[in-house]
């Protein structure tokens, strides 16, 4: 009798699928432990990691910044493939462009002395939310649950908080005297400190993916680990990291345009009757199918949100037969996931404003229901906080859009959105003397939210959830340690990687690069290839 090796297979080859193939490759394929492949639905590698080039520059679709190069792992293989340097220019070379200058709706340059109280009060309230600082300063005191005891009833929401905070500058403000702002039309003080607080509060949705910083977890924000050191971005692009791990797979390991949608695993059986055929099935869209011992899941999210609950119309969805336990499908429709688009646009070439560049522009918008009064702005450029050149001469400028707005931003034509920015842009530059017309020749925009094989950006804890329900979601299926006891059903035949499945770093591309070695390393533990 032939005795068969353990099959793995990785759903997805995004950063999680691709650092768990290259581990498991070098520690155990190499060593003859066992068989690896890695499906791929799309016809790429790099999943939310996408490097393109627009307007001769080079820049990300996805996954953009290093956030924080110390103890990033992902900036030591950076490092070491030396994709950290480059002759050609690339997306925000410089970093994050300092000295913004802030416009306020119809043309009015805010003074500094305006902005920045209430940019340093943001920042005070979001450090200490998140546990960077022991006090916001300015005085301010909040009793974030508000029933007088200080002691959370893990309900309340970083918004909240926020405007909270703000409400309480405000009182404290106003015994100071701070006298009027004239000459801003329809603005007055207060008007323009809430809207230079709203600038603020849309960058963090951007950050965060939130549509609503109401939906965003206040307790959770404290557990999130950022890595210390400066945020850069990669010279030779993200996708070069990407490469460098599938780099040591054989070619053929990684199988393209295979978009998994049912997979089939064996919850009970009593032991000794799985023969010798292996407890996973796995259903491709295209009527083929393929069997395995261990499958690690690295699909995004909203993937997984998508499978579960889409109930009218499942067809091609990704789904689990039989369906995963309460305690998985709870988590997985607990925790948050939101849209993070990109919008890339060209100056057109007789671009002239009075400086020789376009600045770091950041934008003060009345509400969103203002679109009414003034029709020329529409309501998806209104939580815009910023537009600024990709580095200091470029002339490719970007705007983070997050939530509903992001999602509009999807299914606009390229016409409507150079027409709609175009105008909005030069109603803020009708202050300048001349020429103050803003045009644009070429637009490009991500669209992670309607892509059926992301449907979103990335993961966020919601208000509801916790911590505990990412635990959840990263357990495997059946796990040992519950199962082994009870039930003759052969271990870790389900493994969950992906962004959404670490507890500290999700979000970003290393809490994904560590949830893949993480499963990697619970196969070659179970295995015993670890330090073979
Ligand atoms: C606009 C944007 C900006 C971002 N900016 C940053 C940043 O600056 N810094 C940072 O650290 N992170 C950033 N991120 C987040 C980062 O990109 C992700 O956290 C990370 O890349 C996720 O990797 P992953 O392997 O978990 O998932 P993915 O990259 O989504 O990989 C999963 C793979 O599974 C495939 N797949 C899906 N469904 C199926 C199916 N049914 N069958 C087969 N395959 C399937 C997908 O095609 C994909 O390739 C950003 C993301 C976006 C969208
Ligand atoms: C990746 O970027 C290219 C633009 O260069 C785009 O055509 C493609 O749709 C992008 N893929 C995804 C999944 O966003
Ligand atoms: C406030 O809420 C906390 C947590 O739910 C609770 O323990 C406490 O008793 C409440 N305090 C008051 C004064 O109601
Ligand atoms: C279900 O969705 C698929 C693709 O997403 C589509 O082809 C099909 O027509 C839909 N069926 C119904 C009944 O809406």
């Amino acid at each position: 009798m032939v005795v068969k090796k353990p099959r793995i297979v990785i759903i997805g080859a995004g950063m999680a699928g691709l650092t768990a193939a290259n581990k498991l490759y070098k520690s155990g394929v190499k060593k003859g432990a066992f068989e690896l492949c890695v499906v791929e639905g799309g016809n790429r590698i790099g999943g939310r990691i996408n490097t393109s080039e627009f307007g001769g520059d080079r820049i990300e679709m996805g996954a953009t910044w290093i956030h924080g190069i110390g103890g990033s792992p992902l900036h030591k293989i950076a490092q070491e493939i030396n994709s950290l340097e480059s002759e050609e220019p690339w997306e925000c070379m410089d970093g994050f462009l300092d000295d913004p200058i802030t416009i306020a709706e119809n043309g009015y340059v805010l003074n500094p002395s305006l902005v920045d109280p209430i940019s340093y009060l943001f920042k005070n309230l979001m450090d200490f939310a998140q546990g960077k600082k022991k006090s916001i300063g300015n005085g301010i005191e909040i009793d974030i649950f508000g029933n007088g005891s200080g002691n959370g009833n893990g309900y309340a929401s970083v918004g909240s908080f926020l405007r909270k905070g703000l409400e309480s500058y405000w009182e404290l403000e106003s015994r100071k005297e701070s006298g009027e702002v004239n000459g801003f039309g329809d603005w007055n003080r207060k008007s323009l400190e809430e809207a230079i607080f709203a600038m603020h509060e849309n960058t963090q949705r951007t950050y965060t993916a939130a549509n609503d910083l109401h939906n965003l977890d206040y307790l959770a924000e404290s557990e999130y680990v950022m890595f210390p050191g400066e945020e850069v971005t990669i010279a030779k692009g993200y996708l070069s990291i990407v490469e460098s791990l599938a780099s040591v797979l054989p070619s053929g390991l990684v199988q393209l345009n295979k978009k998994v949608c049912t997979i089939e695993w064996k919850p009970e059986c009593v032991m000794g009757m799985m023969g010798s055929s292996r407890p996973v099935k796995i259903h491709f869209l295209d009527g083929t199918s393929m069997s395995a011992d261990h499958v690690i899941i690295t699909v995004s999210l909203g993937v997984l949100k998508a499978g579960v609950f889409n109930k009218e119309n499942n067809s091609g969805k990704f789904k689990f037969n039989p369906p995963l336990p309460n305690y998985k499908s709870e988590a997985i429709s607990k925790l948050g996931y939101g849209v993070v688009n990109k919008l890339f646009l060209k100056l057109s070439p007789d671009f002239n404003l009075d400086v020789d560049r376009f600045p770091f522009l950041q934008m003060v918008f009345h509400k969103s229901d203002h679109h009414v009064k003034n029709p020329k702005i529409p309501w998806w450029i209104r939580k815009t906080s910023s537009l600024s050149p990709i580095y200091k001469r470029s002339n490719v400028l970007l705007s983070w859009f997050a939530g509903e707005e992001a999602l509009k931003l999807e299914e606009l034509s390229d016409e409507v959105i150079l027409d709609e920015v175009s105008t909005t842009i030069s109603s803020f530059f009708s202050h300048k003397k001349g020429n103050g017309n803003v045009k644009f020749d070429k637009v490009l925009k991500s669209q992670w939210g309607s892509d059926p094989l992301f449907m979103g950006s990335y993961s966020y804890i919601a208000v509801g959830s916790s911590i505990a329900d990412i635990d959840s979601l990263a357990e495997p299926l059946p796990n040992t340690m519950v199962f082994e006891s009870t039930s003759g059903s052969p271990p870790f035949q389900i493994l969950f990687a992906g962004e959404a499945t670490h507890r500290t770093h999700y979000s970003t591309t290393h809490g994904a690069y560590f949830s893949g070695l993480r499963e990697a390393n619970r196969l070659l533990q179970h295995y015993h290839c670890i330090n073979v």
